[in-house]
This record gives structure tokens, C-alpha cells and sequence, in this order.
């Protein structure tokens, strides 16, 4: 699988030397509160891991599941789950960003959704920014930490992406 490099962000493979800053998020409850998927121990964040790396060799790729990295500090601090020191700075924006560009570009998808708890505003909020559209709201759809609970799915469609790379061309070369 190839890392995708932007100025402030690596998307890159995971590699077995990431368990132990990946187990220091993943077993932090502020981090997982909304999530679907929890470890109880290191040797469950290894696990979890190990069998990332093994997918990422299926055929059919299925599995784009990336590490992030500081790009210029070469710093790990987050996947599908940012590191909560790293929360705030526009850097969930940028990844999802960064997929939406790689999924309708190199992968040449036609539709592109995703998740999250109907209380996960920075998950709401980072879709939104992006252009993604609220399309449903189902209810008692998840099962979290015992709880069922609501979830919202967005989605994007690849003509709907290109008018808006378009319009924002269109606004830089006015302001030029
Ligand atoms: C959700 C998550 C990825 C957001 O990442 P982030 O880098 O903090 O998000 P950004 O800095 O790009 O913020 C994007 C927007 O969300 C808002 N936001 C982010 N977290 C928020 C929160 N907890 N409450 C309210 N608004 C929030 C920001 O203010 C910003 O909106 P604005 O530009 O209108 O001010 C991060 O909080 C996280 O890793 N959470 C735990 C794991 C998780 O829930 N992952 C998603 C699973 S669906």
C-alpha cells in the first residue's frame, strides 16, 4: 500500500513498531467514548495491528486503513482515532480531506460514506466541512460500550466532489 504525503499529514501503512503510541489512544475512553471497536489490553492492540498489516496484502485491496504521521516531526499520533493531543487543529479535516481526494482520484470511486454516533460532533462536523451530506439518521444503530445509539451516515458522490474542487478554482483565480 502506498503513503499518501501532504505538507502537514503522512497517510501511511501500519507497521507492528506503531502498537505501543496506537495502544496509548485506543485505550483512552475520551477517545474511544463513540467509537465501535475498543482493546482491553496491549496484546489486543497488537492483534488488531497485526491482522491491519495482513489485509492490506488482500486482493481486492478492501483495507485502506492508514497510520497518520506528522509529516515534517515524522510523529505518529493517530489512524481511524487521533491522538486527543493532536484534537482541535484542523487535522481530522485535513485526513478526510486527504481519503475523499484519494478515493475519487487513484481509487476512482463513484460514492464515498462514513459513520459516526449521532453525539460525535468533531466526526459530524469534519464530514460537513468536507462536503459531505447528511443522508440518514437510523436509530438505536449501533452498539456501544452496552448502549445502543443513534448514528448518522454522510456521503459524497465523485461528480458532486469535482463541481467543488471546481468552485474553489474558480474562487482563487478571481482573488488573484
Ligand atoms: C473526531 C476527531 C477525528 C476530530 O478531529 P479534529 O482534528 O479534532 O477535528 P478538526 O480540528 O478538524 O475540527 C473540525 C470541526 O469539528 C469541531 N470539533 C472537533 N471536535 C469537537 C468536539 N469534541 N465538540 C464540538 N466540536 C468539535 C471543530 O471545532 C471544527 O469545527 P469548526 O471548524 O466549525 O470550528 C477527533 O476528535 C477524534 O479522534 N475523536 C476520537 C475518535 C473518533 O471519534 N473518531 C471518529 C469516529 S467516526
Amino acid at each position: 500500500m502506498h503513503s499518501i504525503y501532504t505538507e502537514k499529514l503522512t497517510l501511511r501503512p501500519y507497521t507492528m513498531n506503531d502498537s505501543e503510541v496506537a495502544h496509548s489512544y485506543i485505550s483512552d475512553y475520551e477517545n474511544t467514548r463513540f467509537l465501535l471497536f475498543t482493546v482491553e489490553n496491549e496484546d489486543e492492540t497488537r492483534a488488531f495491528i497485526k491482522k491491519t498489516i495482513e489485509d492490506y496484502a488482500n486482493d481486492p485491496q478492501i483495507n485502506y486503513h492508514y497510520a497518520i504521521e506528522l509529516s515534517k516531526a515524522k510523529k505518529m499520533i493517530g489512524g481511524w482515532v487521533l491522538h486527543k493531543d493532536y484534537w482541535g487543529q484542523g487535522l481530522g479535516t485535513h485526513i478526510v480531506q486527504t481519503l475523499i481526494k484519494f478515493g475519487f482520484s487513484e481509487l476512482n470511486l463513484r460514492r464515498i460514506y462514513a459513520t459516526c454516533d449521532t453525539g460525535n460532533i468533531g466526526s459530524c462536523r469534519i464530514m460537513e466541512k468536507n462536503g459531505m451530506r447528511r443522508e440518514g439518521h437510523f436509530i438505536r444503530n449501533r452498539l456501544c460500550y452496552g448502549e445502543w445509539r443513534d448514528e448518522f451516515q454522510y456521503a459524497i458522490l465523485k461528480d458532486e466532489w469535482e463541481k467543488s474542487k471546481r468552485l474553489l478554482q474558480g474562487y482563487a483565480q478571481r482573488d488573484r
